[in-house]
């Protein structure tokens, strides 16, 4: 029987899709370099690699060792202000490693890849909802990372007959029953709101310390704070699954994956105090930079060719899940 390698399955996302693939029976097998990620977050008893995507011997025995038809390529680094200090490592991971997986797979025979990509990739939206007919725009080297490798994909289905799906990412969030968001350093909204809520209740090690800032309420926004489109990892993790079982028969290539509604920060913080029980304390910061103030995605083209359906669309709902996450695991996979 076949098997999925799943390239950055020890991460917030990848865990999950790790699991969800299991759970339609198809069998797994994960690299991860744990730079970012947590083994304890790889579902026991699969088969664990830990090394470099840029590792050709490493992959190369994965391929020989395991009949992979498919994999999803999660590996990378997400942080956008990083990105912009620190460009090189975002080309160097994400596109320069990314390429050493695409050589080893072509040279190996593995014809089917799902690749991680984000809003990021359009820069400043132009209109809202975005579909992905909008323009590709990135305004910062972490979306353009991930463009860069979009368009190598392409590329490659041209020239070799690669056949795969780009998924690009609104605000994952939330949690599944034994993975959740543990980054060093956090620096996304419902984490550091619901971390912030932990250290009001006294149950973490840490004190409250210098507490949630919102990074600007001067936007052309019903309240000033940004909008953004938050989706559940299950979903986006089932949307994977769909891809990679109808990847034979898709006419389209790149989809959204969002649940086209868009929450400020403020609504985040006071359903967050709701979800809780918790008051949020929160100051006013400028604007971070290279945040567009909307992010809203249209997803229709994944409902109409994948069948997918998010089924925890609900922003309070993914916020408690989060928020049972977090309480079972205050300082990360270190504990609960
Ligand atoms: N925010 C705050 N305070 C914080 C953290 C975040 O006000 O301490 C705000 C941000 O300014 C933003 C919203 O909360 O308006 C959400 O921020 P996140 O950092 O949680 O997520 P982003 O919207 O920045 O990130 C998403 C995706 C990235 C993608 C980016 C493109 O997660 O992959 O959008 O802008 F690159």
């Amino acid at each position: 029987m076949s098997e999925v390698l799943v390239t950055g399955g020890a991460g917030y996302i990848g865990s999950v899709v790790c699991r969800t693939l299991l759970a339609r029976g198809h069998r797994v097998v994960v690299l991860d370099s744990l730079t970012e990620g947590h083994r304890a977050a790889v579902p026991p008893g699969i088969p664990f690699y830990q090394g470099d995507l840029g590792d050709p011997v490493l992959l190369g025995d994965i391929f020989k060792k395991h009949a992979v038809a498919g994999v999803v390529h999660m590996a990378a680094y997400c942080l956008v202000g990083e990105s912009v200090s620190d460009p090189e490592k975002y080309f160097l991971n994400n596109v320069v490693q990314g390429l050493a997986l695409l050589r080893v797979m072509r040279l190996c025979g593995v014809k089917n890849i799902i690749f991680s990509s984000t809003a990021a990739v359009y820069g400043e939206p132009r209109e809202s909802p975005i579909t992905e007919e909008h323009p590709t725009a990135p305004i910062n080297p972490y979306g353009l990372s991930k463009l860069i490798f979009e368009q190598a994909l392409e590329t490659y289905r041209q020239a070799y007959g690669l056949r795969y799906v780009t998924f690009r990412y609104f605000n994952a969030a939330g949690a599944a029953p034994d993975c959740g968001e543990d980054h060093h350093p956090e620096t996304h909204l419902i984490p550091l709101v619901l971390d912030q809520a932990l250290r009001q209740q006294g149950r973490k090690a840490t004190p409250p310390g210098e507490g949630l800032t919102v990074f600007g309420l001067d936007y052309p926004t019903p309240d000033g704070s940004c909008l953004r489109d938050y989706i559940h990892i299950r979903d986006l993790a089932l949307a994977h699954v769909l891809a990679l079982e109808r990847l034979e028969n898709l006419p389209v290539s790149i989809f959204n994956l969002g649940n086209g509604q868009g929450f400020s920060v403020l609504e985040v913080v006071r359903q967050a105090a709701e979800a809780t029980g918790v008051d949020i304390p929160y100051a006013v910061g400028p604007r971070r930079a290279g945040d567009p103030a909307v992010l809203v995605a249209s997803a229709e083209r994944a409902r109409r060719y994948l069948g997918w359906e998010p089924q925890f669309p609900d922003l309070r709902g993914i916020i408690q899940s989060a928020w049972e996450w977090h309480e079972g695991h205050p300082e990360g996979y270190g504990t609960g």
